[in-house]
């Protein structure tokens, strides 16, 4: 039986400022994640308030959504098996400094803010995420 899903990444502006696209992309790919959209985009802080609603009562609500509107985004649609918890594996733990080896986040990622990718948590919240930014 297939369970191919579908899961939203975001390469967030630390990464894109560093012109590690290509690099993440590349891991993505090795770990056989199709990117089935892509665009790379900046979004108004309002924006990024409405994306990251679930967070709005944390204390890191307000620099977190400066920060994601800070500069460029790559926004993309990943595919494959498993492909939620496949990504949270690879992206490693929010914390860059807890991430294991081998994950985007230990190799790229600077701080808890600046962690350089966003995956979606859940098949459920896959869709509302991939539906924010590829609804036409
Ligand atoms: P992300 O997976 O994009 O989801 C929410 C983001 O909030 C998270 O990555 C972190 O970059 C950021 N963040 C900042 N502080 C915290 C914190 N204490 N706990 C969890 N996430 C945090």
């Amino acid at each position: 039986m297939s369970n191919i899903e579908q899961t939203l990444s975001i390469i967030k502006p630390d990464a894109v400022e560093r012109n590690l696209e290509n690099e993440i992309k590349e891991m993505f790919k090795n770990k056989n994640f199709k990117i089935v959209k892509e665009k790379k985009i900046q979004i108004e802080k309002s924006e990024a308030e409405n994306f990251y609603k679930v967070h709005e009562t944390k204390p890191f609500y307000n620099d977190l959504c400066s920060y994601l509107s800070s500069g460029p985004i790559l926004v993309m649609i990943l595919e494959k098996e498993n492909a939620v918890l496949d990504n949270r594996e690879l992206m490693g733990a929010t914390n860059p400094k807890d991430a294991n080896d081998g994950t985007i986040r230990k190799k790229y990622g600077i701080s808890i803010d600046k962690n350089s990718v966003h995956g979606s948590d859940s098949i459920e919240n896959a869709k509302i995420e991939i539906d924010f930014f590829f609804k036409d």
